[in-house]
């Protein structure tokens, strides 16, 4: 038996889709979700993603607003970048690109993000309200993780979910979506003990560990599903570098549903951003949270 194949591609053309036509309801009460995106230095990876972000932006409907700030850009440029776009009310939401060179402190520049604009759910106080399972702004992979897992199945109650990973960005917040799902929620990191006897135990798998096919095929509990959080690019046989993920291809022979790399969780992740900004501009002007 092969697993189902999660295509997060459709999936989160799915949401694009209604976030379109949550923005074109909101034209008609001339409400313009807007999003900044901020990128300091010219990495070439974070430029591919905010320029593949601000295209989804203008193609849902919505405003982007790109700020592109020197490599060198000091600490105190970019905050006072960030509190102006704060005070800006055709900015609903504010992405930081991470990475930011060294002589930013990140925590700092996620800090001074106001709450209401915090599109990534990085800031303290949203991962506080999430962590308290209270409504706020969610960080947008571990979202698309979970609409992922619950198009395999509607509920995720009761199950066995593993993360295996232990960030602020994918891991813990991936980890409290679950529990309040209702799953019984484990947390592996690299120091666990025996990582195998707890994966074959899960019946949901998450994996963001950022390392190429790490999780092998007979760790998989049969009929599980799995989420594969990993964008790992490496070499290929012929030379050219491409892209996979943290879960051995093997693993699709004994999942029951599986997400693949490319294709499952990155696309999700700008829906995700489209859907808070949509989510952000309503809350910011006192209306109800879109049904997304
Ligand atoms: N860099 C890699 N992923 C992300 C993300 O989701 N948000 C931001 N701000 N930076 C990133």
């Amino acid at each position: 038996m092969s697993a189902r194949i999660i295509d997060g591609k459709s999936i989160a053309a799915d949401l694009r889709a209604r976030v379109a036509a949550t923005v074109r309801v909101l034209d008609e009460q001339s409400v313009r979700p807007g999003l900044a995106v901020v990128l300091v230095g010219a990495d070439p990876a974070s430029e591919i993603y905010v320029r593949s972000k601000s295209r989804a932006v203008m193609e849902a409907g919505m405003r982007a607003f790109d700020h592109k700030l020197p490599a060198d850009a000091s600490e105190a440029d970019v905050l006072a970048l960030v509190r102006k776009l704060n005070q800006d009310a055709d900015v609903s939401g504010i992405l930081v690109q991470l990475p930011l060179p060294a002589q930013i402190d990140p925590h700092k520049v996620i800090e001074a993000i106001d709450p209401a604009k915090d599109v990534d759910g990085f800031h303290p106080l949203n991962a506080g309200r999430l962590a308290r399972g209270l409504p706020g702004l969610v960080p947008c992979t571990p979202l698309g993780c979970v609409i992922l897992a619950k198009t395999a199945r509607p509920s995720l109650a009761g199950l066995n979910a593993l993360v295996i990973g232990r960030s602020g960005i994918v891991g813990k917040p991936v980890a409290q979506l679950l529990l309040a799902e209702d799953a019984t929620v484990t947390i592996a990191h690299s120091r666990t003990a025996d990582l195998p006897a707890l994966t074959r135990q899960a019946d949901l798998l998450v994996a963001a560990i950022g390392r190429p096919n790490y999780v092998k095929a007979d760790w998989i509990k049969p009929g599980a599903i799995v989420i594969d959080v990993g964008i790992n690019r490496i070499a290929g046989a012929d030379g050219k570098s491409r892209v996979v993920g943290d879960v051995d291809a093997g693993a699709a022979a004994v999942a029951g549903a599986i997400t693949p790399v490319p294709g499952g969780v990155g696309p999700m992740t700008i829906a995700c951003l489209l859907a808070n900004t949509v989510r952000a501009a309503c809350a910011q002007r006192g209306l109800s949270a879109p049904a997304l």
